[in-house]
Formats: structure tokens, sequence, C-alpha cells
């Protein structure tokens, strides 16, 4: 059931059950954090091999205490009290009181406090700390709206809160904090520029490591559409397809003149606008039945543009 009681999501959370949540980057599908078993359902639910830690969300920075080993790092704090509430994962050494089943039996756990005004309520409300991935099936693209959640996962969970349409649209960035100097681990929500200036550093980006299969969210092929990708900046390739029925062209900017299947990411070229329409455009090309291909434009490599680039490539990868 898709509703906006943030009273019966609570209850059902405490209760053990697995529930859908929006937040600001992409729904996520959420269970008490401290009690395995529904973190479990959850790993079930999705479809997610138990090698794939999950992040967990908190209502309040005060709340990483209990989750994590103290000290915490100086940059831990420098970062969470710039960007939190925010698309903003932390990962920091994780305390006995975090089951091995959230973080496939890491020593670390990703800690996020999202800025959804619906989830922030939630989590303040309930002070339950919630593990939730990304409420996609495993390898699908993230969701943006409740209906998304549905669509694929309605009939196995027992509720899903809709805090409407996701403003940021793809997933956070995450940062590796456990280093003497912060890396980052996935490019997301929040831009490395804007990161590289609270730190006073660049930071060392490790995205790429097929063979590190203990974070899948980093290979190579993930957040994929079902149909195939061709991501590209050689504008001749739109011009051969031009007029093709069964092509989507995902453009960043420009239209292209008379093709019949073509969005825009960002009429007003906003990097901001362009990652919000990101996953929501991609669905609907899946859901068109006459398309085969999808033939998505390179973003500038700047900004939110380097997450866009990111999962298109990945989304490329798709064999
Ligand atoms: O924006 C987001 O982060 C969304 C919303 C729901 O908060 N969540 C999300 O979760 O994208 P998920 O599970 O789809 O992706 C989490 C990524 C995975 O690639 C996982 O490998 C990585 O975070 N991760 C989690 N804990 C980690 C840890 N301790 N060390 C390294 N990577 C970790
Ligand atoms: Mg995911």
């Amino acid at each position: 059931m898709v509703g906006s009681d943030v009273y019966n999501a609570a209850a059902l959370l405490r209760a053990g059950d697995v529930v859908g949540i929006p937040t600001e980057t992409v729904y996520g599908l959420a269970a008490n954090a401290l009690d395995a078993r529904a973190v479990a359902k959850v790993f079930a639910i999705k479809g997610r091999p138990s090698f794939d830690p999950l992040i967990i969300h908190i209502g309040h920075l005060s709340q990483a205490a209990e989750l994590t080993q103290s000290p915490l790092p100086e940059v831990f704090y420098r970062l969470s009290e710039h960007f939190w509430p925010g698309p903003l994962t932390l990962v920091v050494k994780k305390s006995d009181k975090v089951p091995d089943i959230v973080t496939s039996g890491l020593d670390t756990v990703g800690l996020r406090v999202p800025s959804h005004p619906m989830t922030l309520e939630l989590l303040q409300s309930s002070n339950l700390p919630l593990a939730a991935p990304s409420a996609n099936p495993f390898g699908y693209i993230s969701p943006v709206t409740a209906q998304h959640v549905e669509q694929q996962l309605g009939q196995k969970i027992p509720y899903i809160l809709d805090g409407g349409r996701c403003t940021v649209g793809l997933e956070s960035t995450i940062i590796d904090c456990t280093c003497a100097s912060a890396r980052i681990l996935r490019k997301g929500g929040v831009p490395i520029e804007q990161i590289a200036e609270v730190l006073g550093y660049f930071p060392d980006i490790q995205t790429h490591s097929s063979d590190n299969p203990r974070a899948p969210g980093m290979l190579t092929s993930h957040y994929a559409p079902r149909k195939k990708l061709i991501l590209t900046d050689n504008t001749k390739l739109f011009d051969q397809y031009s007029g093709r029925n069964d092509v989507a062209f995902l453009l960043y900017k420009n239209p292209t003149a008379e093709h019949p299947v073509q969005r825009i990411l960002t009429p007003l070229d906003s990097d901001l606008e362009a990652a919000a329409n990101l996953f929501y455009y991609l669905r609907e090309f899946d859901e068109m039945p006459h398309i085969t291909l999808i033939i998505a434009e390179r973003a500038p490599d700047r900004g939110l543009g380097r997450a866009i680039n990111d999962r298109l490539s990945r989304a490329a990868a798709n064999p």
C-alpha cells in the first residue's frame, strides 16, 4: 500500500517489517538496522547478494555514536556538519551494536542523515536507525517515485511512504573516512568539487573496482535499464539514428529536430535538473514497448555531471 502515514510506517518498522521510504536522492527499502531478521528481509526482497553492505539512515548526527567506534575521525565531523542532512554517506568504523548482516561482515558502516522531510520525521520520531538500500531489484535503476517502488516491489512490502518525486534523483556520494585522507567510493548527490572545498584537498576517487565484490554499487555494470544503452558524445550517432521509432534519445540540453522519442535532461542547462530527471527518463524509456535502444549524450564532466556520467556508463556496460 502507498500512503503518507509516518506513524504507520514507524509501527511497521518497529514490528520488524520492511517499508519503502522517500529520500531526497532515491527511494529506500528500509528496516530497523538493529534487527538482523528485519534486515535479512531487505536482502531477500531486493535479491541483493549478502556481500553488498547497506547504508544506515539516522535522524541526527548524535545517533552516530552508538553505531560507531569513538573517537570518530575529524573528517567525519567536518563533512557531516557541512552536508547533513543531505546526499552524503560517510563510512567509518562500526560498533558491535550494528549486526554483521548490515555491513556484510565489514568492520565499517556507511551512515547518512537524509534531508527528505517525511523520512527525517520518521527517523526522528521513531528513533530507529534504518538500514536501507535503494528500493529497486538488485542491479536495476533506482526508483525516484513511490509508484516506481510499487510497480516492482509493491507485492512484497506492506507499505510505501509516498514523499513525491525525489529532488536529487541519484544516490548519495559515498566517502570513506577511515583512511588518512578521505576517498570517494561512489560519485553522487554532493558534487566532488563541494567536498574538495570543505576538505581543502581533492579526494582520491576509487569507484571502479570490478575486483572488489564487497561493493557492487561500484561494479562496472549496475544501475542498468533492461534495454541496451549507448553513451556517447558523438553527435553523428544521433544523426545516424534520427527518425527511428525504436530508438530513444536521452539528450543533455538541446533537442534533436524531428526525432520521435527524446527526453531533454535539462532544458535549463543545470546539472541539478539533469540529475533529477536521469532515472525518471530512463525508466520511462524502459516502459515503452517499441523502444529497443537508448542513446544517451554524455553530460559535461563537472558537478553532478560526473555522477550522471558514472551512472550512464554503468548502464551502458550492461551486457
Ligand atoms: O542515496 C542513497 O545512498 C540511497 C538512499 C536510499 O539513501 N541508498 C543507496 O543504497 O543507494 P544502496 O544500497 O543502493 O547503495 C549503497 C552502496 C553500496 O554500493 C554499498 O556497497 C556501499 O553503499 N556501502 C555500504 N556500506 C559500505 C561500507 N561499509 N563500505 C563501503 N561501501 C559501503
Ligand atoms: Mg542501489
